[in-house]
């Protein structure tokens, strides 16, 4: 192949919060990498995403030493609240899981933290790559291509880790007889606002209402973010803010919307919901890491929680092969990550279930959703299980047990 052509130990491609976690996280271990990114850094970083961190997340932000401003500006949660039919209650997340709790901050902050980081720690970034494509990915010697600045670029690495998201390439570069899908489309989506006021409460506010779900969340004491179900087609036109803003009021209901602050939208957008896995997480000398693999519906935000720990798992896995040679950990790391995914899947489709409104929910299914959310209001039993669901299941649990763990590993698992 003709043009510029590099070395490195681990290419990655896609610079969200996957890519550049992990390049950190390599950066830590003594391992080179190179981002390659379709984007630029403004773009990646005004994408506007959910905004809870599990402990783990924030713990991998500190163990990195980008945890300066998440601590001092990031809200820390010990609960939230859920309102259906008029009624308000609580989830006391530190009671309930003997001390965790959750982190508000957007991820655009997080992208932004990561970033600045990203050239004091030596870690390479090239913005704006073009046709990145994937080679010999089974063989000992991958390699990546892509175009820049009008240039054919190559990179020669040992290991290749896709985190380029559900519409990259790195997935389907994976030959189709070896990968597995599982998707399920959500008949609805979620139209999000972002307005500069006090949010409605101290804590974000789960609604499930007759006419759809609602969500009061915050991205600080004076920025909120709301949602509210839509159609996945929903034409924004037809929602200008008063809108909004009289649907949110219904649904939140009336305690959770007393204190609901109005003012302009200064972000409006609609995001489909999606459940998605493939299987595995591997092929050859290729993994996958967060959105390349697996897409959850936001409700709970598991996303970039789910990116966080994959992450984190391959990391120790490709430090553990460099360090002793051994393929023991990066042969574990798809059953590990899958093990932690899948069940994240299955809390954020709970959780989404028990919270819309389907197109086919009958009269009796209303109901039905109506009395788990009043069991789990009276239930401390399932008030447990959705709680240590929410501040994240431990990084250990289930699925392959891995045979070796860096001091940050062992330590994140101990505390969890
Ligand atoms: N070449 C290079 N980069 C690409 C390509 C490509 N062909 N395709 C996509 N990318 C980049 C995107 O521009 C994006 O910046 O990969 C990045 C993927 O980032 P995310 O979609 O954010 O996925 P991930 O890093 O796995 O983060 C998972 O963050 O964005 C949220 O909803 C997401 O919460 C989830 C979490
Ligand atoms: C958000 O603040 O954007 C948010 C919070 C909770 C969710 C999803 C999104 O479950």
């Amino acid at each position: 192949m003709q043009g510029v052509s590099v070395k490195t130990q681990v290419g990655i491609i896609g610079g969200g919060p996957a890519g550049l976690l992990l390049g950190l996280l390599l950066r830590q271990h003594g391992i080179e990498s190179v981002v390659l990114e379709r984007r630029d850094r403004a773009y990646v970083e005004g994408r506007v995403r959910a905004g809870v961190l599990e402990q783990t997340t924030v713990d991998i932000m500190r163990s990195l030493g980008v945890g300066g401003r998440m601590d001092r500006e990031g809200l820390p949660h010990d609960g939230f609240c859920i309102s259906f039919d008029g009624e308000l209650f609580r989830i006391d997340l530190k009671r309930l899981t003997g001390g965790s709790q959750v982190t508000v901050y957007g991820q655009s902050e997080v992208m932004k933290d990561l970033f600045d980081a990203a050239p004091q720690r030596g870690l390479q970034i090239e913005f704006n790559a073009e046709n990145v494509s994937l080679h010999d990915i089974d063989t000992g010697t991958p390699s990546i291509s892509w175009s820049q600045d009008g240039d054919l670029r190559q990179l020669s690495c040992d290991f290749i880790v896709g985190c380029d998201g559900f519409h990259g390439v790195s997935r389907t570069s994976i030959p189709s007889d070896v990968r597995r899908e599982y998707e399920k489309v959500y008949p609805f989506g979620w139209l999000g606002i972002l307005a500069e006021v006090p949010p409605a409460g101290e804590e974000v506010i789960y609604a499930s209402h007759q006419r759809g779900f609602a969500l009061a969340s915050m991205r600080s004491r004076t920025r909120s973010r709301y949602y509210i179900q839509c159609a996945i087609d929903e034409n924004l036109d037809e929602w200008p803010d008063r809108r909004i803003w009289d649907e949110l009021e219904t649904r939140l209901g009336p305690h959770a919307a007393r204190n609901l602050t109005r003012g302009p939208s200064f972000e409006k957008s609609v995001a489909p919901l999606r459940s998605f896995v493939t299987e595995p997480m591997r092929y050859g000398r290729l993994f996958l890491a967060g959105d390349a693999a697996h897409i959850v519906p936001p409700t709970g935000a598991k996303g970039l929680n789910l990116a966080s720990s994959d992450v984190l798992f391959l990391s120790e896995a490709l430090a553990h092969f460099y360090n002793t040679r051994s393929p023991t950990g990066i042969d574990e790391y798809s059953a590990r990550a899958l093990a932690r995914v899948w069940k994240a899947e299955r809390f954020s489709w709970w959780f989404t279930n028990i919270t819309h409104r389907f197109p086919d929910t009958t009269a009796l299914e209303r109901r039905l959703q109506l009395a788990e959310i009043d069991y789990i209001r009276g239930s401390t039993a399932a008030q447990t299980t959705l709680a240590e669901n929410y501040v994240g299941l431990p990084l250990g649990s289930g699925g392959a047990a891995p045979t070796h763990h860096s001091a940050t590993a062992m330590r994140l698992m101990e505390e969890s």
